[in-house]
């Protein structure tokens, strides 16, 4: 069975006292990613649509690291593994950004428990910056032993990109440790068969001097195919996401299928379980799939793992056989997947709410939350439609756990109405909805476009049942996939 999870990985990781999610020593490869500790955010996923309180929105999502509580975790660490402990706490008496310890505690503590699920014949491999490669290279010698340090990588890619007062910044890096000297690996030669760095070439975005300098690296390239070249430790031929047009789904840290195929290919076989828990929109999870292994995906957010889930059934979707037996060989973990666990978690005091509203916003209906918790008189998310090539329409939602009354509705049609939104969604469960309720929301009238002669109700109440079974908000273009956030570039 291939899982997803919508977690912190570290509640995965450690399982609970009843369950452990995940056995010990069961992973093949792990691959991550995670965010860099950079000042952008990765939490801001989206390019806000034209809405009153957008900046709000995104101040509200300051840099995660720096607002992490790492004393805890810090605590944690010293039980687990002195000497990781003693370089975090030393680095704390250092002249080194709170935030950076931060970011390296949370890191440690999970690098820690990934290691333990690795097989002993397993390898890691931890995608990073220059930013932080350094203080985490640390972390890895540390946890896994620096006599299991196999690699660093450093990924060169080319784009358009202006560095003030420095040299451009073209690089990631990317650390390779194993768990034991058992560990598997199939040598890469480079050649043009492989398929890998050809799968950048369709497409290309940016400029005429950009392609020019993507040629002058195949001409190097196929000088060193010629001869058969067994792949070194730097890789130049691999384009970054947002440049192969085919490939891009928006998702800001989106790194590029060529890359995780050599990674899979050069550390597993067919079969193989491969984890990424940070998975983001899922690149190894499809990468892993394609090549017939068996995967675990993690993600804290809900937009990732219901992108992730898209992007795994989408191949299939012409297929209806394969699409049923790859889908029932997922397992989504961390949504309720029927009304009665959908009840417990509404009814899980504000915390569960708000989880709630999150799971109806960005999972079941492909939107965005708000991030400003709001009660009566705000809204609780929003989607984006297109209407047509060019327009984009906003609509609101509002998602009620219980405790419904027709005059929730009226107030819902003022806030639709002050949002200049086009259309209203409130969610609630289907023995709260009522006919004032219904008769209400048709008095807000229609949607101005018509499709086909269909009109659109500018109100819609909707169920928790209706969306649990499949049901999308009724728009002249509700097919389009996720476009709240393919728009976000
Ligand atoms: C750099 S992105 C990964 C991008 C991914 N490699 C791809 O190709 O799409 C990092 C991801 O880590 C997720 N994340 C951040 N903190 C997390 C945590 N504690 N547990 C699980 N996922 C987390 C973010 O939601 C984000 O999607």
């Amino acid at each position: 069975m291939n899982r997803l999870f919508y977690a912190d990985c570290l509640d995965v990781l450690k399982g609970s006292e009843q369950k452990q999610e995940i056995e010990d020593e069961s992973i093949d490869l792990i691959y991550i990613d995670p965010p860099f500790n950079s000042k952008r955010n990765y939490n801001v996923l989206f390019e806000a649509v034209d809405m009153s309180d957008t900046k709000a929105q995104k101040e509200a999502f300051a840099d995660t690291w720096s607002n992490v509580k790492y004393i805890d975790q810090l605590v944690e660490i010293q039980r687990l593994h002195l000497d990781l402990y003693k370089y975090l706490a030393n680095l704390d008496s250092l002249d080194v950004p709170k935030s950076t310890i931060s970011y390296l505690t949370t890191m440690a503590l999970r690098i820690f428990y990934m290691r333990k699920k690795l097989k002993s014949t397993g390898s890691f491999y931890l995608h990073c910056d220059p930013t932080m490669s350094h203080y985490l290279k640390v972390v890895c010698d540390l946890t896994f032993n620096h006599k299991n340090f196999i690699n660093e990588i450093v990924w060169c890619y080319t784009g358009p990109r202006k560095t003030p007062r420095a040299f451009a910044r073209k690089h990631d890096v990317i650390l390779f440790y194993v768990k034991t000297d058992k560990y598997k690996f199939n040598q890469i030669t480079i050649s043009h068969k492989s398929g890998l760095h050809d799968t950048g070439k369709v497409g290309l975005y940016g400029s005429d001097r950009d392609n020019k300098e993507i040629e002058k690296r195949d001409e190097e390239l196929k000088k060193l195919e010629k001869k058969g070249k067994i792949l070194e430790d730097w890789w130049i031929d691999i384009y970054p996401t947002d440049r192969v047009r085919a490939e891009s789904l928006g998702y800001p840290t989106q790194k590029p299928e060529s890359l995780l195929e050599r990674i899979i290919k050069a550390s597993s076989s067919e079969g193989d379980v491969i984890a990424d828990f940070f998975c983001g929109c899922g690149t190894t999870i499809a990468v892993a799939q394609r090549l017939n292994r068996k995967w675990i995906g993690v993600d804290i957010s809900h937009l990732a793992v219901r992108l992730i889930y898209n992007r795994i059934l989408e191949p299939y979707r012409n297929n209806n056989g394969r699409y049923l037996e790859v889908k029932s060989n997922i397992e989504v973990s961390g949504f309720p997947r029927d009304i009665a666990s959908a009840r417990d978690l509404a009814a899980g005091g504000k915390k569960g709410r708000i989880k709630f509203q999150d799971w109806v916003i960005e999972y079941l209906l492909d939107g965005v939350s708000n991030p400003k918790k709001v009660g009566d008189g705000g809204y609780d998310g929003y989607l984006t439609l297109y209407r047509d090539e060019k327009v984009i329409d906003v609509i609101i939602v509002e998602v009620k756990s219980g405790g419904v009354t027709v005059k929730n509705i009226r107030e819902f049609i003022y806030v639709v109405e002050h949002e200049k939104a086009v259309m209203g969604v409130f969610v609630c469960f289907e023995n709260e909805v009522t006919k004032p309720m219904l008769h209400e929301a048709l008095l807000a009238g229609y949607y101005d476009q018509e499709a086909f002669g269909i009109k659109y109700p500018r109100i819609q109440i909707m169920t928790i049942e209706d969306l649990l079974a499949g049901k999308t908000v009724a728009h002249p273009n509700p097919s389009m996939f996720n476009i709240t956030f393919k728009k976000s570039r």
